[in-house]
């Protein structure tokens, strides 16, 4: 149906985007000035581009070999073995295929009647035709091996990959360069699977001149050097193109990801009503516009340089062919080779140059795939020693004192200290409060006391044992945390409360969820969804659900409670809250208090004042501590925020509203 509007019919599609004026398209406006190495991006590509040489590629080659090696072996013996076994056999096939032909061709081609003739050959000629049936049932055998190392060997890759990533330290993710590593290692996985492949595409190959190679040795040692001479400006050329659509991916690597992050922004569904609501579309569409067609413009010249590689490689090696077939008439000429022997010389060296062309194609993509899988590589090198060593110390369980002494903590490649020298101390049976500006540092120490981070310099102790010495693991063990940031899992209510503590699903069933749900008013949501705790919050698929930003916090808190542990973290845990199921999750967590140790970060000040013990944060340091009464008895941040935060509960006459900061905190005490 056409939409209209008042003034006619709407046109159903856009205008073609068209090029808006350089100074809109300004990458630093656009995207932000990148740190010094982004500038000059990939330097550590550019250094693998100047290593991609032909004397490199030969150096390099055993490496490669091996490394694909090692990967087969590792995702298939069983399938690695019978693929090499099958691969020299059918060469061997091969080769006695084509001296089959020279038989044939002999007996044919003697002197005498034909029928005597074609009887004598007839051996030979059943040989041939065995010799290619045989090839045939070994080729499709091999292809059968394939498929199935492929997918192999895919497992083995991305299977260690994540189990790096969840098992890494959780600060290593803070640095942009291991994430944006992780992402180059990810896409470079897919490529131990083509790796592998070119590598049995190589030994086919190498198998295959072998065969033609030792055919033709035989017939004249002259003929050997010469194909492999004929083949050397193709094998030439294809390097050449190869490196040059190498070098252009290295180098556009950038905008092709500025690209990408466009292309997911616009079809994202957590983007699209800012988008309508903003007016967004037509800059983004204008700004990938922009960027594809200077993408469709560096393809083009890849394009030509490659064609003309093409072109000379093709034009050359054609000579070259045709020295070769004019030396095989004046070995014929000479009479130093027979006519027979000539006709198998065509046929082996047919076989040979389409071996070796397939085998210099597959070794520039095997490079190319090698370069690639040096991504993953690397990065597995890398996360392999950010996995914290196991301890053989366990945290003490249920510990009566938590105690962060001088804790400083800088984020990785940021100058600015977050926590610059930070004592806290949390007991069993209390709940302490941390409050404080927007990124006073809050939850960072959080993070530290959850066990997550480790400090730069200072202590985290647990009864007086300094967890610097304990297995991480064994305090986590002990800790329940709604984090600022929770993640909504894409999978099923109860799940998504499980989650918590998985090991207590598995061993007290099903309905366990149950109580932390209605503890936190989950259960409210959840019994009105559809399947109830069946139901799939995997919002971005068909069949799952939504909720909204309450209704998911909710959640979250229950997952913390189903953890059930003796110390609990949370962190602002009710931001998105209506007021009742906030009232609610207080007196929860000041009835858990009773007999854990609970920390409480929240900006809304009402319900810290029953905490036992307030720090206020400000800058990485404690500005000041104590508790709701002290801490409004002399100014300062806190007598600040929560004056500021009770005087719009109350109905003032705006004449008479005296300025924020000011001392009202005594009148004010009760802001809800
Ligand atoms: N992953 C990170 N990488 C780099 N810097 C960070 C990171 N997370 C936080 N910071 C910085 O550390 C400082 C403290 O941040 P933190 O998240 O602890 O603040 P907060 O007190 O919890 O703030 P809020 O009230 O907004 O939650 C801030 O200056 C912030 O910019
Ligand atoms: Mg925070």
């Amino acid at each position: 149906m056409e939409r209209t509007s008042e003034n006619g019919p709407v046109p159903a599609q856009r205008k073609a985007p068209s090029a808006p004026p350089a100074a809109e398209h300004d990458p630093v406006l656009t995207y932000g000035k990148e740190d010094d190495d982004r500038v000059r991006p990939w330097s550590r590509h550019d250094r693998t581009m100047a290593e991609t040489g032909v004397r490199t590629l030969a150096r390099r080659l055993p490496g490669l070999l091996r490394l694909a090696w090692s990967l087969a072996w590792e995702a298939d013996r069983a399938g690695l073995v019978v693929m090499v076994v099958l691969r020299v056999f059918a060469g061997v096939v091969e080769a006695a295929g084509l001296l089959a032909v020279a038989g044939a061709l002999t007996a044919v081609l003697r002197d005498g009647p034909t029928p005597q003739r074609l009887r004598e050959a007839l051996p030979a000629l059943v040989l041939v035709v065995a010799a290619e049936v045989l090839r045939s049932g070994l080729a499709a055998a091999t292809n059968l091996v394939r498929v199935r190392l492929g997918p192999r060997v895919d497992r083995v890759c991305l299977v260690r990959l994540l189990d790096l990533a969840t098992r890494t330290s959780i600060m290593a993710f803070d640095d942009p360069r291991f994430v944006d590593d992780l992402d180059a290692a990810e896409r470079g996985a897919a490529s131990g699977r083509q790796l592998v492949d070119n590598a049995i595409e190589m030994l086919t190959s190498a198998v295959r001149i072998a065969a033609a190679g030792g055919v033709l040795g035989v017939l004249h040692p002259v003929l050997l050097p010469l194909l492999v001479l004929s083949i050397l400006p193709d094998g030439w050329a294809s390097l050449r193109s190869a490196r040059l659509a190498h070098a252009s991916w290295l180098g556009r690597l950038r905008q092709v990801r500025r690209q990408y992050m466009l292309r997911y922004h616009m079809t994202a569904r957590e983007c699209a009503a800012e988008i309508r609501s903003f007016g967004l579309g037509r800059f983004l569409l204008d700004e990938y516009t922009i960027l594809a067609r200077e993408q469709e413009a560096e393809q083009v010249r890849v394009g030509r340089g490659q064609a003309r590689y093409r072109l000379t490689g093709e034009a050359v090696s054609g000579l070259a062919l045709g020295v070769v077939y004019g030396t095989l008439i004046l070995l014929l000429n000479a009479g130093v080779m027979p006519l027979a022997a000539g006709g198998t010389a065509v046929l082996a060296i047919r076989t040979g140059r389409s071996a070796l062309a397939q085998a210099l194609t597959t070794l520039n993509t095997a490079y190319e795939n090698f370069l690639y899988f040096g991504e993953y590589r690397a990065w597995i090198a890398q996360a392999g020693g950010l996995v914290p060593a196991p301890r053989e110390q366990v945290a003490p369980a249920r510990p009566v004192v938590v105690r962060a002494e001088n804790v400083v903590y800088t984020y990785p490649r940021t100058d600015t200290p977050a926590l610059r020298g930070v004592t806290v101390e949390l007991r069993r049976g209390e709940v302490v409060a941390f409050v404080g500006v927007n990124g006073s540092g809050k939850s960072t120490l959080a993070k530290i006391l959850a066990g997550l981070y480790e400090p730069d310099t200072g202590t985290v102790s647990w009864d007086g044992v300094d967890l610097a010495g304990v297995d991480p693991d064994s305090v986590r063990e002990n800790i329940s945390v709604i984090p600022q940031d929770y993640t909504q899992w894409p999978m099923s209510a109860r799940l998504n409360i499980a989650v918590g503590r998985i090991s207590r699903l598995l061993a007290d069933g099903p309905d366990s969820v149950i109580p932390a749900a209605r503890a936190t008013e989950a259960a409210e949501v959840i019994e009105k969804l559809p399947h109830g705790y069946d139901t799939s919050l995997a919002r971005q698929y068909n069949s799952g659900h939504d909720l909204s930003g309450g209704q998911w916090q909710r959640i979250a808190c229950a997952r913390a409670v189903y953890r059930d542990a003796p110390v609990l973290i949370a962190d602002e845990p009710s931001a998105a809250l209506d007021a009742r199921a906030e009232q609610t999750l207080f007196t929860l967590i000041r009835e858990l208090g009773r007999d854990r140790t609970v920390l409480l970060i929240t900006h809304r000040l009402a319900s810290v004042r029953t905490a036992d013990r307030i720090y206020v944060l400000d800058g990485g340091l404690v500005a000041d501590q104590g508790n709701h009464a002290e801490l409004m008895s002399r100014p300062g941040i806190y007598r600040e925020l929560f004056t500021l935060q009770a005087s719009q509960y109350v109905d003032t006459d705006p004449a008479d509203a005296e300025p924020a900061g000011t001392d009202r905190g005594d009148v004010l005490d009760a802001p809800r």
